[in-house]
């Protein structure tokens, strides 16, 4: 992917984008627009459209940039919007205007927003459930780095690995988004051990200074050899897996007795078969964990995950990382940032 998107960053220059966006006329606002797959976004003047009973306009302030966006706008994700579409799925700002059957919110609150797509806009119309109050003390940039990798973590090591005080957690791309806000939620709520292992020594530094107990640098060697020479034979109990292929199967070699490992992503472009002798020599679990099918499964664990996450942030006891904040005219160069494996922690889009 990282060659493709060199491609693309070549042949649609950030002056393009600069040029198209401010045409049009009457009442309108800007957003990134996915118009063919495997293609750069283009930044387009749209007219609003009326809210719905049970919709909500929320004045966009920061957007996130996932990893999952940009495997949509290239065709390879489990969700495939028609074209043309706009990403982003998690977003903060202040709500505009609320429908007439919308209680919940009202004009001026603050808010962060999971939806699956539309977040890359200055202006953005949701249901009211995919909408949660930002409290007191949690700035609108925080609160908009946590919706995704935050939930994602909490669900991950909370609810599918059931992980204990005391365990040791094993987390690959560990300076990622998700990989971050693994770290954080493992150490600073559940007081696990973690041990981070990431594709460079900045990146594990940095993975240690936001409280991994240590790190492996996999770009130098054998990740079960390096994990083995950390915690002995015995193994690990937890591990969250976002890169998938081989470091996958490392990773999940590296287990302990009765270890649990969660598949979270496939950042590294293969998805590995389990052996599953492996699962039964040891008894570990391998399972899988897809943040946005909680969405529609199962809406109270996935609304609580947020809630939390936003709790925890207001009582300081977690701080997302934010490695970097573009402009919406840079949505391009953000996900080469992303792809090119230069991003550490939550990337932002800022639409003000
Ligand atoms: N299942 C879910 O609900 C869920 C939720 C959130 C994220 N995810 C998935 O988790 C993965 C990470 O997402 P994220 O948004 O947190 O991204 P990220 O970790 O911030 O960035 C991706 C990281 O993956 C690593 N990587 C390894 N091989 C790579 C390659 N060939 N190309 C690009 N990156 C590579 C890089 O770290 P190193 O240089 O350290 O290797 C890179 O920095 C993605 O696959 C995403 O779709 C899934």
């Amino acid at each position: 992917m990282a060659a493709a998107a060199a491609v693309w960053g070549r042949c649609w220059s950030r002056a393009w984008l600069c040029r198209r966006a401010g045409q049009g006329c009457g009442r309108h606002y800007r957003a990134a627009l996915c118009a063919e797959l495997k293609q750069p976004l283009a930044i387009e003047e749209v007219d609003p459209r009326p809210v719905r009973p049970h919709e909500v306009r929320v004045d966009v302030h920061f957007c996130g940039v996932n990893f999952a966006d940009i495997l949509v706008c290239h065709g390879q994700y489990q969700e495939r919007p028609q074209l043309p579409f706009t990403p982003g799925m998690e977003f903060a700002g202040t709500v505009l205007e609320t429908g007439t059957d919308v209680s919940a919110v009202k004009e001026g609150d603050r808010v962060i927003g999971m939806s699956g797509f539309n977040g890359m806009a200055e202006e953005c119309v949701v249901d009211h459930k995919a909408l949660w109050q930002i409290p007191e003390g949690v700035p609108l940039r925080e609160a908009a780095a946590l919706p995704v990798s935050y939930s994602t973590a909490i669900l991950a090591l909370e609810h599918r690995a059931r992980t204990q005080p005391g365990e040791t957690v094993l987390v690959t791309a560990a300076a990622g988004a998700t990989g971050l806000a693994v770290i954080d939620v493992a150490t600073n709520i559940l007081q696990a051990k973690v041990i981070a292992a990431a594709g460079s020594d900045e990146k594990c530094q940095l993975a240690m200074q936001r409280g991994a107990h240590s790190s492996v640098n996999y770009s130098q060697g054998s990740l079960k050899e390096a994990v083995r020479k950390l915690v002995g034979s015995g193994g690990v109990d937890v591990v969250i897996d976002t890169v998938g292929g081989d470091l996958f199967l490392e990773a999940l070699r590296s287990l302990a007795w009765e270890g649990r490992i969660v598949v979270v992503g496939f950042a590294g472009g293969t998805i590995a078969s389990v052996p599953a002798n492996l699962l039964l020599l040891k008894n570990v679990s391998a399972m899988g964990l897809y943040l946005g099918r909680y969405r529609d499964q199962n809406f109270p664990l996935f609304s609580r995950g947020l809630s939390s996450a936003i709790q925890y942030c207001q009582q300081g006891r977690i701080q997302p990382h934010i490695g970097a904040v573009f402009k919406l005219e840079e949505v391009n160069d953000a996900f080469l940032h992303v792809t090119q494996r230069k991003s550490t922690g939550k990337v932002l889009l800022s639409l003000k």
